[in-house]
């Protein structure tokens, strides 16, 4: 005996309504971090978690599970096989060691790219059609990992980049002039670590051009309290290590936002790591890092042509040439 007794003839689902299937795999701090986040803004209906650790990975379903009666209706699956991501719009990888205290993110490098020749193949196999959305660091050079393994078209490899010290930036710059960090329209590119760049020329507060304003209005501001902002972004991941382990709840928000713009078709643009040769004056072998891209369901559907100064490009070029030297030593 059903539940329900229907009264009406019931209405088949509608057939615009497209079931939405997100893959997240490791369940460490940014796994789960990214998981709750997608939870919580109803973005998926199905959410597949997968790890290696068994008895971790059905602890953390059944958690978030047990959350049923407060949030979205989204059915919650784990395993660690692969099998469970069948059909996945998109996969978002996570898995991988981190960084300790003080250690820098190229430093995960060789033990990662290890994990991701496990880790990418059966994705694939799996779901053929996804877009993948890297995470694990060093998220650049993972990124052409995934790329080189998977075979898919590089508009479907994405990595979250430096849409997180975006985030990290205009926090920063909202914070110094007491306004809505929502307001502030500012990118980081390049490298998410070390030797991101700072787009200061391109930076506007509610549509208004920052430095120009400043210049016009004859305020003086010292290029080296710029310097100090920036300083602090790239300062602030190995602080936040530094003080709680690891980080997490910033980058499963810049996740989420990223999995919203992707499935959702909203074209917004963000600082993403994407294939960077021939914009921006990149040349040379194939290598991702973040730029300014337009991003929808088909993936990376192109990228912003932002105004750069000369020394911005310089920086960008060298960010480029620092993760390039490390892309060709590798062994895929
Ligand atoms: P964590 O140690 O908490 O979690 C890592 C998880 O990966 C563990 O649960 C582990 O069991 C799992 N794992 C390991 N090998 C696996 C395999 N072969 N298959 C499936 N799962 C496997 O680490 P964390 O704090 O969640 O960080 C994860 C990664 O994310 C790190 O590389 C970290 O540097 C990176 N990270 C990136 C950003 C970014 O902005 N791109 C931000 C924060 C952290
Ligand atoms: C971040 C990680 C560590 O939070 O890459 O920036």
């Amino acid at each position: 005996q059903a539940f329900f007794r229907p009264i009406l003839s019931a209405a088949p689902p509608s057939p615009t309504k497209r079931h939405t299937k997100i893959s997240v795999i490791g369940t460490g701090n940014v796994g789960m971090a990214i998981a709750q986040t997608i939870l919580t803004q109803d973005l998926a209906d199905e959410l597949a978690l997968v790890d290696a650790k068994s008895d971790k990975l059905r602890g953390e379903m059944l958690d978030l599970r047990h959350a049923a009666a407060f949030l979205p209706r989204t059915k919650i699956i784990a395993d660690v096989d692969y099998a469970i991501t069948a059909g996945s719009d998109l996969c978002i990888v996570t898995a991988g060691a981190r960084q300790m205290p003080g250690e820098t993110r190229l430093n995960l490098l060789q033990r990662n790219v290890s994990l991701y020749r496990a880790i990418i193949p059966p994705l694939v196999k799996y779901s053929p059609e996804t877009i993948l959305l890297i995470v694990s660091n060093p998220v650049d050079i993972l990124t052409y990992v995934a790329w080189k393994l998977s075979g898919f078209p590089s508009n479907r490899v994405i990595g979250s980049g430096t849409n997180l010290d975006s985030s990290r930036f205009r926090f920063l710059i909202a914070d110094h002039l007491d306004v809505n960090a929502q307001d502030v329209q500012a990118y980081i590119i390049g490298e998410h670590g070390d030797s991101s760049v700072a787009l200061w020329s391109s930076i506007s507060v509610g549509g208004v051009p920052i430095l120009s304003f400043l210049d016009k209005q004859e305020i003086a501001y010292e290029k080296e309290t710029l310097e100090n902002i920036h300083k602090e972004v790239i300062d602030g991941a190995y602080e936040v290590i530094r003080l709680k382990g690891y980080t997490s709840w910033a980058i499963g928000y810049s996740v989420a936002n990223l999995a919203r713009t992707l499935l959702r078709d909203q074209r917004r643009i963000h600082p993403v790591s994407v294939i960077a040769k021939g914009f921006y004056g990149i040349e040379g072998g194939d290598v991702f890092l973040s730029l300014p891209a337009q991003l929808g369901r088909s993936g990376v559907l192109g990228i912003a042509n932002v105004h750069l100064n000369n020394e911005e490009t310089q920086r960008l070029k060298a960010s480029a040439a620092t993760i390039s030297e490390l892309t060709s030593q590798l062994e895929i």
